[in-house]
C-alpha cells in the first residue's frame, strides 16, 4: 500500500499531458496555441474530477486527505452495484451525492464534443464520458477507502449526457455554424456567466468557501473560453493609429489579464478545498482586493464595448464611471461590512465537541486563552444580534480562541485560564477594535490583565488570535507578567487569513528561556470543526514531534 497527494497525483497527470501533447505534436507535425488552450478545458475537467472522485471530500487537518492505493481486506465493502440505490435516503449527505456526481459531469459533455471532433453525436460523446466514468470506477477497487458504485456510473453518464445534449442542440439549432454562432451569441452569455460569478463570489459569506472554489473553477474555465474566441485581440495590440479609445481599452485589458493571472494564484493560496497544497499568496486579504481590482476593471473593459455602441458617448463614460467606481465600493467596503454583519456562526457545542480523549504524556500543563469575548464591552442586547463576527455556541456567545480552549481542555482534561484585561475592555465594534488594536501594537502597549499564575506548570497551551499579523498587546502582557524559563510553551493561533504572522518570534523574545512548539494557524471558519484536528495535534506533541 502506499499514499499519494493530490499535489503530486496532479504533478503526475501534468507530466502524461505534457508528453502527450508533444507527441501529438510531433504526429501532425504542427502545434496550435488556440487548439491547446481549448484543450486546457479537458485538463482542468479532469483537474478538478480527479479531486472530488479520488480524494476525501472533507479536508483533515486543514489539508485534502492523501489516497492509499492497494487492496481492500474485503472486496465487497468495496463495491456496491445495486443500481438506483441512491433513491434510498441512506445518509445525509445523498442529495448533494447525487447533485454533486450529475454537475461534475456536466462539463465534460459540453467540453469534449468541443475538443475532439471524433466526438460528433450525442451518442459518441455519451459512450465515452461512460467510458470515463467506468474507468474512474473500476481504478477506484485498487484505492482504499474509495467505492466503486455502479450509481456513480449512472449519475457521472447522466451528467455527460445533460452536457452533450446542451451542445448539440446548440450546434443543430444553428445548423452546424456553431463557430460562427459561439463568436456571436456564445461569447456573450460566458461574459455574463463571468460577471454574474464574480458578483456572487462577493457573497462569499452566503456561498460557503466550497461553492466559492468551484465558482472560481467555473470562472478560469468561462475565461478560457473567453480569450480562445477573442485572441485576435493580442495580435491588434501593437497596431499603430489607433484611436485613443482603443488605447485605452488596450491598457485595461492588459491590466485585467496581469490581475487576472495574479488573482488565479492568490485563490489557490487561499484555498481550503482544492488547492490546500498550494502555499503562495495565502492572504485572504489579497485577495479580496485583487478581485475587486478584476471586478473593476471587467466593468470598465466590458464599459468600453457599451461606448462604441452608444450614441450618446458622454453619457456612457457616465455609467462607466459609476459602474466602476460601484464595483470597487462593493469589494473594498461592501464584501467587508456584509462579512462584519452576516458572518454568525451558530453551533451546538455536543455536535462539536471532539469524540476522542487524550492521555497526556508530558507533565503538568495549563491551557491560557485570549479571546474578544469578556474582553470587549458589548452592548447589552449583543447576544440578540444575529451575527456581527460572533460565534454563539448553544445560544451563548463565545471567542473562537475559547472555543477551542474547551476543546482541548475536553480532550486532555486540562485546566483553562483566559487572559482577561482589568482595564478599559475592547470597543464593541469589530472595526473599532481592530483600530484600538493597531494602535496598542504601534505603541507596544501592555494593558493590564488580571494574573494567572503559571508557576505550578511545566507547560503551557497557549491559545490566541492573530491580531494585525501579531500576538494581542494583552497576551505579551501575561507572557511578561510571568516567568516561562525551562517551561514548554505549546501554540495554537486562529486566523482570518493565514499562518502564525510574526507571533513565534514575538513570543520567543518575550520567553528567551521557554521552548516555544508551534503546534497549529486555525482559520476562524475551520475553528468549529477543528475537534479531530485537536485530537492530533495533542497525540503529536505527545509522541514529542513539532
Ligand atoms: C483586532 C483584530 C485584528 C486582527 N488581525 C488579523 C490579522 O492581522 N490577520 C488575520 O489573519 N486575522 C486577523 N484578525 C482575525 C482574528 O485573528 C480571528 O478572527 C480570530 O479567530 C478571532 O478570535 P476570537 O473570536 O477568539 O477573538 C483580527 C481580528 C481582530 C479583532
Amino acid at each position: 500500500m502506499f499514499e499519494i497527494t493530490y499535489l503530486q497525483l496532479i504533478i503526475f497527470i501534468t507530466l502524461i499531458w505534457i508528453i502527450t501533447r508533444i507527441v501529438a505534436a510531433i504526429k501532425m507535425k504542427g502545434f496550435s496555441i488556440k487548439r491547446e488552450i481549448r484543450l486546457l478545458l479537458v485538463y482542468v475537467c479532469i483537474a478538478v474530477i480527479v479531486r472530488l472522485v479520488y480524494f476525501g471530500f472533507h479536508l483533515k487537518n486543514g489539508k485534502i486527505p492523501t489516497l492509499k492505493i492497494g487492496f481492500g481486506e474485503d472486496i465487497h465493502d468495496m463495491i456496491s452495484i445495486t443500481p438506483l440505490y441512491f433513491l434510498v435516503d441512506r445518509y445525509d449527505g445523498w442529495r448533494l451525492n447525487v447533485i454533486g456526481n450529475i454537475a461534475m459531469f456536466i462539463p465534460v459533455g459540453i467540453v469534449w464534443p468541443i475538443c475532439f471532433k471524433q466526438l460528433d453525436t450525442i451518442k459518441r460523446t455519451i459512450l465515452a464520458g461512460l467510458g470515463f466514468t467506468l474507468f474512474i470506477e473500476v481504478s477506484q477497487l485498487f484505492c482504499l477507502g474509495r467505492h466503486t458504485d455502479v450509481d456513480d456510473l449512472i449519475l457521472n453518464t447522466l451528467g455527460v449526457a445533460i452536457g452533450a445534449c446542451i451542445v448539440f442542440t446548440v450546434r443543430r439549432r444553428r445548423h452546424h455554424k456553431l463557430e460562427e454562432y459561439m463568436k456571436k451569441k456564445i461569447g456573450v452569455i460566458v461574459d455574463i456567466i463571468m460577471y454574474v460569478i464574480l458578483l456572487v463570489q462577493m457573497l462569499y459569506v452566503f456561498i460557503g468557501n466550497n461553492i466559492h472554489e468551484l465558482l472560481g473553477i467555473g470562472f478560469f474555465l468561462c475565461l478560457i473560453i473567453h480569450l480562445s474566441m477573442k485572441n485576435w485581440w493580442a495580435k491588434t495590440i501593437l497596431k499603430k493609429n489607433k484611436p485613443a479609445s482603443r488605447r485605452f481599452f488596450d491598457v485595461i485589458t492588459i491590466l485585467l489579464v496581469i490581475t487576472i493571472i495574479i488573482l488565479m494564484l492568490s485563490s489557490m493560496g487561499v484555498s481550503r478545498f482544492l488547492f490546500t497544497w498550494f502555499h503562495f499568496m495565502g492572504s485572504a486579504d489579497l485577495h479580496r482586493y485583487l478581485a475587486t481590482a478584476v471586478l473593476t476593471l471587467s466593468v470598465i473593459h466590458g464599459g468600453m464595448h457599451g461606448y462604441w455602441h452608444a450614441k450618446k458617448k458622454k453619457l456612457a463614460i457616465v455609467g462607466i464611471v459609476i459602474a466602476s467606481i460601484a464595483a470597487f465600493s462593493i469589494g473594498i467596503f461592501g464584501v467587508p461590512f456584509i462579512n462584519r454583519q452576516k458572518r454568525s456562526v451558530e453551533i451546538s457545542y455536543a455536535d462539536k465537541q471532539p469524540e476522542e480523549t487524550v492521555e497526556w504524556q508530558g507533565n503538568n500543563t495549563l491551557v491560557v486563552y485570549f479571546t474578544r469575548i469578556g474582553n470587549t464591552n458589548f452592548e447589552p442586547d449583543v447576544d440578540a444580534v444575529s451575527g456581527a463576527s460572533l460565534l454563539m455556541s448553544d445560544g451563548e456567545m463565545m471567542g473562537n480562541n475559547q472555543l477551542l480552549a474547551k476543546m482541548v481542555c475536553d480532550i486532555t482534561g486540562f485546566e483553562s485560564k483566559a487572559i482577561t484585561l482589568t482595564g478599559e475592555k475592547y470597543p464593541s465594534s469589530y472595526s473599532d477594535t481592530i483600530v484600538v488594536a493597531g494602535d496598542e501594537l504601534k505603541k507596544q502597549a501592555r494593558p493590564e490583565v488580571e494574573p494567572i499564575d503559571v508557576t505550578e506548570y511545566d507547560s503551557i497551551i497557549l491559545i490566541y488570535p492573530l491580531w494585525w499579523g501579531s500576538i494581542p498587546m494583552p497576551v505579551a502582557t501575561f507572557l511578561e507578567d510571568n516567568d516561562f524559563d525551562g517551561k514548554t510553551i505549546y501554540l495554537i493561533i486562529t486566523q482570518g487569513s493565514s499562518g502564525y504572522g510574526n507571533t513565534i518570534s514575538e513570543i520567543e523574545e518575550l520567553c528567551p528561556n521557554a521552548e516555544v512548539v508551534p503546534g497549529a494557524s486555525i482559520y476562524c471558519e475551520d475553528i468549529p470543526d477543528a475537534g479531530e484536528q485537536l485530537v492530533e495535534l495533542i497525540n503529536n506533541w505527545n509522541m514529542g514531534s513539532k
